[in-house]
């Protein structure tokens, strides 16, 4: 059984990719020019959060930001590949990679994902999209800043995280999750940039307790994948 090929959520996916590429098109622009231009914007987003992080993502309320279906279909994989029960998001947007965690969970049984958003506009989105699949009960959203949202715990040990959030706090989220972290959890970070948050040196040094790769496709845009050794 699988629901992101055919069904409802298949079909609420396939209608917000066309929603998100709309609403995301003057962006899409942007991060389509050459190389050079493309590390300035990084930058620039990093020195933006740095200085206003809420008016950065503020000025992005209106953009989905999301997977490629490609990604999508990928982090489905990885939930199904380690039966996780425990998904968490940081960085819901409007929805479209909680769907793919949670369609994941609800094909193995239940579950839950806890997903995240800095914009509260946003999460009452992604709960409308998540309801529109049909995946309401396996989604749990909490508007606010990460560092505060997930400080109260998660409920239980995590089998999966998905950090999609500002790129200079993936470290400070990681660190606040790794508690929870059960041995073998799988981690993707989607945009982890290496100038961003000593994320990267972080898991690449075993003795930190994890292995990490860069994913080979959707190549440059920085997405890494870790596991939990220990
Ligand atoms: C790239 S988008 C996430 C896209 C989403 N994962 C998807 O695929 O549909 C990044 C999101 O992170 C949110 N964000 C940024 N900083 C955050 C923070 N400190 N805590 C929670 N969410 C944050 C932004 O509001 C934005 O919606």
């Amino acid at each position: 059984m699988n629901s992101i090929s055919k069904g409802q959520v298949a079909e609420v996916l396939e209608r917000l990719h066309q929603e998100a590429e709309a609403a995301d098109a003057p962006l899409a622009a942007d991060a389509g020019r050459e190389a050079s231009t493309r590390e300035e914007m990084i930058d620039q987003v990093l020195k933006d959060e740095a200085s206003d992080l809420k008016g950065t993502y503020n000025g992005f309320a209106e953009n989905f930001l999301n997977v490629s279906p490609e990604f999508g279909r990928f982090l489905y994989l990885c939930a199904r590949a380690c039966k996780a029960k425990r998904i968490v998001e940081f960085g819901s947007s409007m929805g479209v990679s909680t769907i793919y965690l949670a369609a994941a969970l609800r094909d193995m049984g239940g579950g839950r994902v806890i997903g995240t958003d800095l914009v509260p506009s946003k999460v009452e989105r992604a709960r409308a999209n998540v309801a529109a699949a049909g995946l309401s009960e396996l989604v749990e959203l909490r508007a606010g800043d990460a560092r505060e949202t997930l400080k109260s715990g998660v409920g239980g040990d995590i089998d999966m995280v998905l950090l999609d959030g500002a790129f200079t706090l993936y470290l400070d989220v990681l660190k606040l999750l790794e508690p929870h972290l059960k041995p073998g959890a799988i981690i993707i970070g989607e945009n982890a940039f290496e100038q961003a948050s000593g994320y990267i040196d972080y898991v690449r040094d075993p003795q930190n307790g994890y292995l990490s790769q860069s994913l080979p496709f959707d190549a440059g845009r920085g997405n890494e994948l870790t596991i939990k050794t220990s």
